[in-house]
């Protein structure tokens, strides 16, 4: 149980503990490490550095082997073991600008580690680089072999290889020391020098420049030669011989073995070995220079020359005349150049062709080609030729224009008397520019060039009278010559409507219940005509009709008294102005056997009062009785008019017995008014039954004029001789 709790302890406590071993005789712990460096952290070059590692370590009695590590910039530079205490020594004698850099000393026992901070050691100060050359004087195309040597350096070190100060090469190794061989840039003097670079990531540190070495770099002593035939001016045409050859000094020696190119601009002519010839025909427009170029090794000798070829006859040019055709028109194509070397080659050594070559068109004399033009697009080139010599024109496309066709004259729209409207002049074929002119009986009107295909030729016009349209015609023409001439304008023109007029049927006056009405609308103008029937105050019209005829009319059947009213009537047609008719009014009187039934029945009533009269008065006064009688036999009902009516009423102060006793009663009336003065007195008196009545009459006639006008003159009649009886009494 104790022994169990013993071994449970000291397992937690290494636990624990893991530096101190339970073993007595093992047991031990690292207490530090630390890393120093002697003389200093920071030193010169060539000075003895020791770098210590001391451990502090406690421990039993036993020995501990110790395992030390170096490490430069997280590498393992150094490893030694040890069984004692001592400090661990790692010497770096002679300090170089490699060995900068963190040092760090991991110390290991028995597999316990521990590390020391790290310490940076900085050493300053390189060596001088040495440059070596092998050889003072070099020919133009050989290199330059040098050595740079950094004296007592270590680590990875950067060469640099400067022709006078200008690095020319740069290379890294991890020895102290490089060769390089290298061209130089051009003949005569130069100074070279190297210097180099220590690496230490991550930076490095440069070092002064070496001694400068003196190279002179001869020229080689060849050259490329270029000559060219013939030297004088050059024509085209002119065959032209090209040698590229070498040229070497009488005391050169070339080492490398050469190459000869030769070109003309960027095209490579011809190549070889010692000379290259190449012959050709010098032209106008070829660009560039001759070249004739040496290579050897790294040496390219390059000579040039420019030729000047003179042009023997310029690039032709091909031109039309006119300067515009028509299909099937004679048409002149013209191809001539310009200028030409009158001093190499005659005119007529000069030929000129048409292409392509099955062209239509016949030549007439050098250069000019006739014929009629084709129907359709052509494209012409020609070709001026001399001395092996051809040269192209530009190509010239013929448009042969179409001819204008006969143009169509048209109305746009409609044609309404009095206002404008459009005139359209068209024709179906012919190329643009096109101008229409509107003619007025063969006087030229206006112009109008339509240049476009959806342009069209439109002419505003005004006419006063419908047959003044027959007069326009219109011309197109897109040439100066023929123009061809449309027909005459043959378009409907549309009148306006004017005088609308509106007349009923029957007589107004003799409009009655019962009878058909007819409402005429009449109106001068194109048809088709709309017809619309109004009532006044009605918005929408009794009847609307279209009719090709200038009047129609609008039956209303079996009047009754509801159909008095005001009526109108209107008319449109396309010139869409509507025209209104005067209004009328329409009253429907009494139907006609109404007014003989009331005649009738007025007549018997009469008839019986008159009878009951004259036979009560036959008993008392036949004189005055046979008065009223002679009044009634003078005055039948038909004659009572209005013209009487009116007479009577326009002389108010005329006696009663002249209005009750119109002229043929006159001999009657005169004993009446002599006779009896009683009868006059009471007659007198009438007037103001008689104004009365006369009025009334008058009222009525107006209120009821239709209705029952021969009731209204019969019943005062009736009246009278009814109320003369009564003064009588
Ligand atoms: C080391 O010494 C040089 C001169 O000897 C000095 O310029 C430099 O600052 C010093 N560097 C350090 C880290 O002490
Ligand atoms: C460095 O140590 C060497 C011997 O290892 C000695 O010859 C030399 O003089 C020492 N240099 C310096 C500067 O102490
Ligand atoms: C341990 O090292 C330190 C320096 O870090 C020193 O001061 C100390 O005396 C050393 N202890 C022993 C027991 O050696
Ligand atoms: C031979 O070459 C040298 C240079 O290499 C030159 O100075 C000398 O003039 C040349 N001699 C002749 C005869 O060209
Ligand atoms: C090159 O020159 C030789 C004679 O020098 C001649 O026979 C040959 O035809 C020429 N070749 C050309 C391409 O001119
Ligand atoms: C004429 O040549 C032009 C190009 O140069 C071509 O587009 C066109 O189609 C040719 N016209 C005819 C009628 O051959
Ligand atoms: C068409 O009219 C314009 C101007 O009115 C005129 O310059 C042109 O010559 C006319 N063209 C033809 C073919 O008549
Ligand atoms: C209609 O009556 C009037 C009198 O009221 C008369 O002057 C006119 O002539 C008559 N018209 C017709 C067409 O009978
Ligand atoms: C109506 O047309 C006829 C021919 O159809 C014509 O004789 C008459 O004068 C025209 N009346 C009016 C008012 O235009």
């Amino acid at each position: 149980m104790g022994l169990l709790l013993l071994l449970t302890s000291s397992l937690l406590f290494s636990y624990f503990y893991p530096g101190i071993v339970v073993d007595a005789q093992r047991s031990f712990t690292i207490q530090n490490i630390v890393l120093s460096i002697e003389p200093s952290t920071n030193v010169t070059r060539d000075t003895n550095v020791t770098v210590r590692c001391k451990a502090n370590v406690s421990s039993g009695t036993g020995v501990l082997s110790r395992e030390y590590t170096i490490y430069k910039d997280s590498k393992k530079v150094y490893t030694k073991t040890s069984s004692t205490s001592e400090d661990l020594l790692y010497p770096l004698p002679g300090a170089r600008v490699s060995n900068t850099g963190k040092y760090k000393c991991k110390i290991n026992i028995e597999g316990k580690e521990k590390t020391s901070e790290a310490t940076k050691l900085t050493v300053t100060g390189l060596s001088k680089p040495v440059l070596h050359i092998n050889n003072g004087v070099v020919n133009e195309e050989e290199e330059v072999t040098a050595r740079c040597t950094a004296p007592g350096e270590t680590g990875s070190i950067y060469f640099y290889f400067y022709e006078d100060s200008k690095e020319i090469r740069d290379n890294l190794v991890n020895s102290n020391q490089l060769e390089a061989k290298f061209p130089l840039s051009s003949i005569g003097i130069h100074k070279l020098s190297c210097n180099y670079a220590v690496l230490i990531m991550p930076d490095s540190f440069k070092s002064e420049k070496s001694n400068s070495i003196t190279v002179s770099v001869k020229e080689l002593s060849i050259t490329p030669v270029l000559e060219i035939l013939p030297q004088s001016k050059v024509y085209e045409g002119d065959q032209l011989s090209i040698l590229c050859t070498i040229r070497t000094f009488l005391n050169s020696s070339v080492s490398s073995p050469a190459d000869l190119y030769l070109s003309h601009g960027i095209k490579l002519l011809s190549s070889g070995k010692t000379k290259v010839n190449h012959s050709m025909v010098a032209l106008a427009q070829d660009p560039g220079d001759f070249e004739c170029r040496l290579e050897i090794g790294n040496v390219a000798k390059v000579t040039k020359k420019m030729v000047t070829v003179t042009e023997l006859f310029s690039v032709p040019t091909l031109t039309m005349s006119p300067a515009e055709v028509f299909q099937k028109d004679y048409m002149t194509l013209t191809c001539r150049s310009e200028n030409y070397a009158s001093e190499r080659i005659p005119m007529e050594e000069l030929s000129y062709t048409l292409e392509p070559p099955d062209s239509h068109l016949t030549p007439m004399k050098p250069g000019v080609f006739s014929g009629r033009a084709l129907q359709y697009d052509f494209n012409y080139t020609c070709v001026a030729q001399a001395k092996g010599i051809m040269k192209h024109s530009d190509t010239l496309t013929v448009y042969p224009k179409v001819s204008v066709s006969i143009p169509k004259i048209s109305v746009v729209g409609k044609a309404v008397l009095g206002q404008p409207f459009n005139i359209l002049c068209q024709s179906d074929t012919g190329s643009f520019p096109i101008n229409y002119t509107l003619l007025w009986d063969y006087d030229k009107l206006s112009t109008t060039t339509v240049k476009l295909p959806l342009q069209e030729a439109l002419f505003t016009v005004t006419i006063s009278r419908p047959e003044e349209i027959n007069k326009y015609m219109c011309e197109a023409t897109n040439k100066h010559r023929e123009a061809p001439l449309s027909k005459r304008l043959n378009a409907a023109v549309i009148v306006p409507l004017t005088d609308t007029t509106l007349t009923v049927l029957p007589n107004l006056t003799e409009i009655s219940e019962g009878d058909d009405l007819y409402l005429i609308c009449g109106t001068k103008g194109s048809p088709p005509v709309t017809f619309k029937w109004y009532r006044d105050g009605d918005k929408q019209p009794l009847f609307t009709t279209t009719t090709n005829k200038n009047n129609t009319h609008h039956q209303v059947s079996q009047l009754s008294k509801e159909h008095s009213g005001t009526y109108y009537c209107e008319a449109v047609n396309q010139a869409n102005n509507v025209v209104r008719s005067e209004k009328v009014t329409v009253e429907v009187r009494m139907a006609l056997w109404k007014k003989a039934v009331i005649g009738g029945v007025g007549l018997v009533v009469v008839s019986l009062l008159v009878l009951a009269c004259v036979l009560y008065c036959k008993s008392k006064r036949v004189r005055v009785v046979r008065a009223a009688v002679s009044v009634w036999s003078e005055r039948p009902p038909e004659a009572a008019n209005d013209e009487e009516s009116s007479v009577l009423s326009s002389e108010p102060d005329v006696e009663y017995t002249e209005v009750v006793h119109p002229q043929p009663v006159d001999t009657v009336r005169v004993p009446l008014r002599k006779g009896t003065d009683t009868v006059y007195s009471e007659l007198k008196n009438l007037p103001h039954g008689a104004a009365d009545h006369h009025d009334y009459g008058s009222v009525e006639y107006a209120e009821l004029n239709g209705d029952r006008p021969e009731i209204s003159h019969h019943l005062p009649e009736a009246n009278n001789p009814q109320d003369l009886p009564v003064p009588v009494d």
